[in-house]
């Protein structure tokens, strides 16, 4: 599967978990601390494997200097969102804190999708073919399932 398609069905997935986590108020704790935890699960994961088998690749082939900053803010971004994330994992949920800060990166990451989808995939597209997306894809894949297999 090309890999843009992959990314764009863990962002949908993603998305979908943060609006559950907003839905969900006091007295669905314990369903409200399930879908934290699969956030922070799914997020480094697809994050890691995304650096790897997407952003690398991409920022060694564009030539552009303003391509190359659009590459160098989707790091940077993903960056931020890992800091919060470390972040979420050291509060308790019961923690007031937990909430603001899982709000925040819900905040983050939702206009760093927009971004990415926005700025980086159409680099993608442009940068390699689709032979190449399909490889990027496996390779996306593979890196997540290893992910998800050491955090678990
Ligand atoms: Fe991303």
């Amino acid at each position: 599967m090309d890999v843009l398609d992959l990314i764009k069905r863990d962002h949908a997935e993603v998305k979908s978990l943060f609006d559950q986590f907003q839905a969900l108020g006091q007295g669905n704790e314990a369903q409200r601390a399930g879908v934290a935890k699969k956030i922070l699960e799914q997020l480094p994961a697809h994050d890691h494997s995304e650096e790897a088998a997407v952003y690398s690749p991409t920022r060694d082939r564009v030539e552009d200097k303003s391509d190359r900053a659009k590459v160098a803010e989707a790091f940077e971004e993903h960056q931020a969102a890992s800091k919060l994330v470390k972040e979420l994992k050291s509060l308790s949920q019961s923690d007031k804190k937990f909430t603001a800060t899982m709000n925040e990166l819900i905040a983050a990451v939702r206009k760093h999708i927009e971004d990415e989808e926005g700025k980086v995939h159409p680099l993608v597209r442009e940068c390699f073919d689709d032979a190449e997306r399909e490889r990027m894809g496996k390779q996306f894949e593979e890196g997540k399932q290893r992910e998800l297999a050491r955090s678990a």
